[in-house]
């Protein structure tokens, strides 16, 4: 009877994690009704014998503060460099998120696998995967290493204690949602448990300045675990994208206090795990023919790097009442749009014709200045007629057919220079504020017909 009395209740808001010492009806913090949850604490004695976890720190003037030029660990790999900013700043906690099965394992163990040396040793704790499971992935990553050390472990009492053993440099939890501390009550991958196991990784990383790298799958909503409560307790977020049809993968970092959020590395995934994809124009353009109809390149911009991507189209007679449209890669109400302005604004019948839309690579266009390319493509397939293969057209189509204005130009066209093209079909009124480009021969269109007469030929 005395053991359950000692035993404390907290409720926890399952929406936000606002902890609560009473049950309420509505979260005082997020609005949520009826989410909280109760979860009772077991005492520990041995809690309050335990030293503070961090050092007592007083004030300090600003002018005081040392500042010394932080050594960033860096990986081979170059792409993963420079999405963290130039390297892993020691001491951060870093969460790497993405949907299940898109490779968000491989790419740590391949960081772990890389980084790892005798003077700095790594622990990859895997809750998901057993020790053997991780090991055969390991074999097919590269050459074994000693410095490795793997443990199939959910409880993260017992990690620690492995940190404590191994002392490692560098830490991988894979997943977050897989660990728990047996002090409360509720299930591994509950919010509470996230939120404290990740509060205790973080102290633990921020005491001993051992970077810390937590893995953590995408709900359906897009939330990790919880809502945001863990990405606004990390340093740094990535996310891991991807189709998980095409081999491609983009690195993204969505949160970083040690670097801009701007930056992506392309992946490609391979029989031997992660290989960085340095020129991602040339690998999204390698497939293309540049003698068929229906195809026109575009160019996009991820983060802060311009891409050149193939759009395909194909439009073919209709053998059924209601005629198909199809896409993939694009969003399909953009796609009808762009249709309605082709038909009332250029003249295309296509209301008896399929229509199908592709992105070669299975790269996502979310980018207005995709339009005009889309456009271009599908016209040139309706009347099957070729695109001039050594070009590239970039515009935001408006309703009335009217070609709109994109941001970076120079970015863009400096790509199509490197990459060989020779002539740009771009919105007139970003000629201005762009600079020649040597070989480059730029147009400005005003609107989409003057396009497709540049284009088709
Ligand atoms: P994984 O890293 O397990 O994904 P996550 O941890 O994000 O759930 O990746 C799983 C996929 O990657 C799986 O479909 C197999 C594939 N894969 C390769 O294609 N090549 C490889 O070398 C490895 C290790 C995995
Ligand atoms: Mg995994």
């Amino acid at each position: 009877m005395s053991e359950i009395k000692k035993q404390k209740s907290r409720f926890v808001c399952q929406s936000c994690g606002y902890v609560s010492p009473k049950w309420l009806g509505r979260c005082t913090e997020c609005g949520a009704w009826n989410s909280f949850v109760e979860e009772r604490v077991v005492p520990q004695p041995a809690r309050a014998q335990r030293a503070p976890a961090t050092p007592v720190s007083k004030p300090l003037r600003l002018s005081e503060v040392e500042v010394t030029e932080e050594i960033r660990l860096c990986t081979p790999f170059t792409e993963f460099n420079r999405v963290l900013g130039g390297g892993i700043v020691p001491g951060s906690v870093i969460l790497v998120g993405g949907d299940p099965g898109i490779g968000k394992s491989t790419l740590m163990l391949q960081q772990a696998m890389a980084l790892a040396g005798p003077d700095r040793p790594v622990l990859y704790v895997s809750g998901e995967e057993s020790a053997r499971q991780t090991k055969m992935r390991a074999d097919r990553l590269g050459p074994s290493t000693e410095h490795v050390y793997v443990l199939a472990e959910t409880n993260l009492d017992a990690v620690l204690e492995a940190g404590e053993e191994v002392q490692p440099g560098l830490v991988v939890i894979d997943s977050i949602q897989t660990m728990y501390k047996p002090l409360f009550e509720s299930a591994p991958g509950s919010i509470s448990q996230v939120r404290e196991c990740a509060l205790e990784l973080i102290t633990l990383a921020k005491r001993s300045a051992i970077p810390i790298f937590l893995i953590g799958h995408v709900t359906k909503e897009g939330y990790i675990a919880g809502p945001k409560t863990l990405e606004h307790m990390v340093d740094t977020l990535l996310l891991f994208e991807g189709d998980r049809d095409h081999m491609y993968r983009v690195l993204r970092a969505v949160k970083n206090r040690f670097g801009s959020t701007r930056e992506i590395g392309v992946f490609e995934m391979t029989e031997k795990g992660l290989v960085e994809v340095t020129n991602p124009s040339a690998f999204f353009l390698s497939e293309r023919r540049g003698d068929a109809s229906g195809s026109a390149v575009g160019c996009i911009l991820e983060g802060t790097r311009p891409i050149l991507v193939e759009i395909q189209a194909l439009v073919a007679p209709s053998s059924f009442g209601v005629p198909q449209r199809t896409s993939s890669g694009v969003d399909p109400r953009r796609v009808a749009l762009l249709l309605a302005v082709l038909e009332k604004r250029v003249g295309l019948r296509l209301g008896t014709f399929d229509v199908f839309v592709n992105v070669a690579g299975g790269v996502r266009l979310d980018e207005p200045a995709a339009d005009l390319g889309i456009a271009v493509a599908i016209a040139s397939s309706m009347q099957n007629k070729v695109v001039d293969p050594k070009a590239i057209v970039v515009g935001e189509v408006g309703l009335g057919g009217e070609v709109r204005a994109v941001a970076h130009l120079d970015k863009r066209l400096a790509e199509a220079q490197r990459m060989g093209f020779q002539r740009a079909v771009v919105p007139h009124s970003s000629m201005r504020a762009t600079r020649r480009v040597a070989g480059v021969t730029v147009k400005g269109v005003e609107r989409i017909e003057q396009a497709l007469k540049e284009l088709l030929t």
